[in-house]
């Protein structure tokens, strides 16, 4: 009876997951992101290593989901996956984050704005001249 308590919950739930269009945090995780940060591949933060996440988090989630989402050093800008939403992407940073200590959830609509913002304010500051 375990099983069936668990598909009615699922079943409640299903109407807000209707909503959600595209792949989980943790579906874009395994497809676009373990591969490196499983294994920590040239520092990448590892789900679950709480200390490495920990100023990581402190951060806030806009800010470092749009590092992220733009690429910082080893890095590679949106995990190096041009398919995916920003709103994936999202999803997978929370994910990890959840893994690491952090309360993180899937960015609703207001939280997803303050990201994309955040990511034209560092495209903007990429694309000028460094000594303008
Ligand atoms: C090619 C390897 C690679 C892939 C694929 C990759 N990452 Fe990373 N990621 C890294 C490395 C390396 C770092 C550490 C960068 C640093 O702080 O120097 C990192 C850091 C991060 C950080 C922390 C950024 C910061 O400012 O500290 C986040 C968040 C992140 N990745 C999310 C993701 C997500 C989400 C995906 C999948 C969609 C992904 N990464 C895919 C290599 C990768």
């Amino acid at each position: 009876m375990r099983i069936s308590a668990a598909f009615l919950l699922a079943a409640i739930a299903l109407p807000a997951a209707a909503q959600t269009v595209g792949r989980s945090g943790e579906a874009v995780y395994r497809e676009a992101c373990m591969a490196c940060h499983a294994s920590g591949l040239n520092k990448a933060p590892k789900p679950g290593d709480t200390k490495d996440w920990a100023p990581r988090i402190r951060e806030g989630q806009a800010g470092l989901t749009a590092v992220a989402w733009t690429g910082i050093r080893q890095m590679p800008a949106k995990g190096g996956r041009d398919d995916l939403s920003l709103e994936e992407f999202s999803r997978a940073v929370a994910w990890m984050a959840r893994q690491s200590g952090g309360n993180w959830q899937d960015p609703d609509a207001a939280l997803l704005s303050r990201i994309d913002a955040a990511v034209k304010k560092r495209e903007a500051r990429a694309k000028k001249p460094a000594n303008s």
